[in-house]
């Protein structure tokens, strides 16, 4: 049994923020429901990511191509590497992430530039690209102030990380989003106070 990897890329405190409020939710209700599972919590703002640039994308060129590396590539490319194996490694997985400006944190959109590496994640085929975590189980849990149709081109942090998992063959996709508090302020304490019920529930069987 792997450990179940719970990323959270919200660095609010909880009382400001919904989506580390789904995430204490649902981490708690999974840590009652599975008392023997072992569970690893990854804070992405914690970690200090650095960015896919010029640097990190030879870095982790020349350690696949197992080319000696300099000691700043060394380090740029074990702190990829090592997000890249835990990710790999874990059978389940639970992110916990806002909408923020219509998208992810940056930070999550770095961690993903972390998980995209032929011949581990996903390959090329001569019909095209075969995603290689097929096996992989996740739950998103995602807050967002107004309400977006299931579609709507202008939401792209849900669509964007289900997008970004199925690239690599993930399709057992569970969804927790809170959405509409800003938008209906009125019913705001009892959309997301559903919303963690719900948080909740899905927990006890993943
Ligand atoms: C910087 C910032 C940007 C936001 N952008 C959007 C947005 O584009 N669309 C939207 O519906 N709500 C937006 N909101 C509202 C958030 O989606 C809402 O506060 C949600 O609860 C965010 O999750 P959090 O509470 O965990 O931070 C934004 C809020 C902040 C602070």
């Amino acid at each position: 049994m792997t450990a179940t990897l719970f990323v959270k890329a919200n660095n609010r405190p909880s009382d400001q923020s919904v989506s580390v409020r789904l995430y204490d939710a649902f981490l708690n209700s999974y840590r009652e429901s599975h008392p023997n599972e072992p569970m690893v919590e990854l804070d992405l703002y914690a970690e200090r990511l650095p960015y896919l640039g010029a640097d990190m994308i030879h870095a982790n060129y020349k350690s696949a191509q197992k080319i000696a590396l300099t000691l700043k590539e060394k380090t740029l490319s074990d702190i990829a590497n090592k997000h890249l194996q835990q990710f790999i490694a874990a059978d389940k997985v639970v992110i916990a992430f806002p909408l923020w400006n219509l998208t992810v944190p940056a930070v999550l959109h770095t961690y993903l530039d972390y998980m995209h590496r032929p011949g581990q994640t996903f390959k090329y085929t001569e019909e095209g690209h075969v995603g290689l975590l097929s096996d992989k189980k996740v739950a998103l849990l995602n807050a967002r102030g107004g309400v977006y149709p299931e579609g709507d081109p202008g939401e792209m942090a849900v669509s964007f990380v289900q997008n970004q998992l199925r690239f690599f063959g993930i399709t057992d996709i569970q969804t927790v989003i809170v959405e509409g508090h800003h938008q209906f302020p009125e019913r705001s304490e009892a959309i997301i106070a559903a919303g963690i019920n719900k948080a909740r529930e899905v927990a006890k069987t993943f």
